[in-house]
């Protein structure tokens, strides 16, 4: 059931261009003009320009960049994936909070988001620093009736999504860089995170964790990270509304993953390597152990492993490793 905020935006949104008395929304939604008032000031509060003129009424000039959990859900285009929304104005790991609710039973398709993530984990262990308010962090639960061995797919249809998303938004294209990582430039824009739960062999939940880099300027990242990590907004000099991005996200993916569901794997495959920036090309690959493989990234298999060809003309399957090209 949407909120009445929730309403009163999507109403707003619809009627761009004409002035919504506070009666017709009262009447349209059966509620009082005071607590007409009380949203409007509310969406104010959160970002939304709305101009008020007496005896005509409301109507939205400009929607914040900034994320807004009202704007990610009015207009959502999703049948389960983020509907189940719980925003965080600051959290320490949404990867963390998600772990539990999902062990809790929370249901497929439930997102977990802040701007401003205090304390984010990365993969191998590492730790996953963002601008306060300028990027995502997000968590996404699914409930996948699938094997154990699929589910590194699902970071692929991830990175897909992502990089789709990030075309339509705002222009530009993304190289994917294996398994994770989305690149432009050679710079991290965005970085995802595959978690799951197991009851013996079967898959009880995977969590997606999502970190991404929006509106950052160069200097707000630490000074470490600076020469590996970018925002969209260095690319393109403008700020981006961060909501409108987990939308869109949030839509590609679950295209992509019911499409997957009934088709498999192949046509994300197909996809996901027309993007990846180290098929092709020599790379070093860091395993677990430490040790290093060297060789040419040929491609990845039907399960997600990257292949990769040594000089010898062995071909490894990797499933875990940090690349270097
Ligand atoms: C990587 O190491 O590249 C993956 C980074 C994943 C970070 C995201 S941000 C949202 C979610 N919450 C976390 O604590 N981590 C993931």
């Amino acid at each position: 059931m949407k909120k009445t905020k929730h309403k009163i935006l999507d109403m707003l949104l619809k009627h761009p261009d004409i002035h919504l008395s506070g009666q017709k929304i009262c009447d349209v939604l059966g509620c009082s003009r005071t607590a007409v008032w009380k949203h409007i000031k509310e969406l104010e509060s959160e970002g939304f320009k709305i101009e008020a003129i007496q005896k005509k009424g409301y109507r939205l000039l400009s929607t914040p960049n900034e994320l807004s959990e009202a704007r990610i859900l009015v207009g959502l285009k999703t049948k389960e994936l983020g509907q189940h929304l719980i925003y965080f104005d600051s959290i320490g790991s949404t990867q963390k909070e998600t772990q539990h609710l999902a062990e809790d039973g929370a249901p497929h398709g439930t997102l977990v988001i802040t701007s401003h993530q205090m304390t984010g984990r990365g993969r191998l262990g590492r730790t996953w620093s963002m601008p306060k308010g300028k990027g995502i962090a997000m968590s996404l639960i699914l409930r996948p009736k699938l094997s154990i061995n699929r589910i590194p797919q699902l970071t692929l249809i991830a990175a897909v999504a992502v990089y789709k998303a990030i075309t339509e938004v705002t222009g530009i294209q993304t190289d994917i860089k294996w398994p994770n990582d989305i690149l432009v430039m050679g710079k991290k824009i965005v970085g995802i995170l595959t978690e799951m739960q197991t009851e013996g062999t079967n898959v009880k939940a995977v969590i997606i964790g999502m970190g991404m880099n929006i509106n950052a300027n160069k200097n707000d990242f630490p000074e470490e990270i600076r020469h590996v990590a970018t925002s969209l907004k260095t690319l393109t000099g403008k700020e981006h509304d961060m909501s409108l991005i987990v939308q869109t996200i949030l839509f590609y993916f679950e295209e992509l993953y019911l499409r997957y569901l009934e088709e498999g794997f192949s046509v994300i495959k197909w996809m996901w390597e027309s993007h990846a920036v180290s098929i092709g090309k020599r790379i070093n690959a860091r395993l677990f152990n430490g040790k290093v493989l060297t060789g040419l990234a040929k491609g990845i298999d039907e399960e997600g492993a990257l292949l990769l060809e040594d000089d010898q003309g062995s071909i490894h399957k990797i499933y875990s490793a940090d690349i270097e090209i």
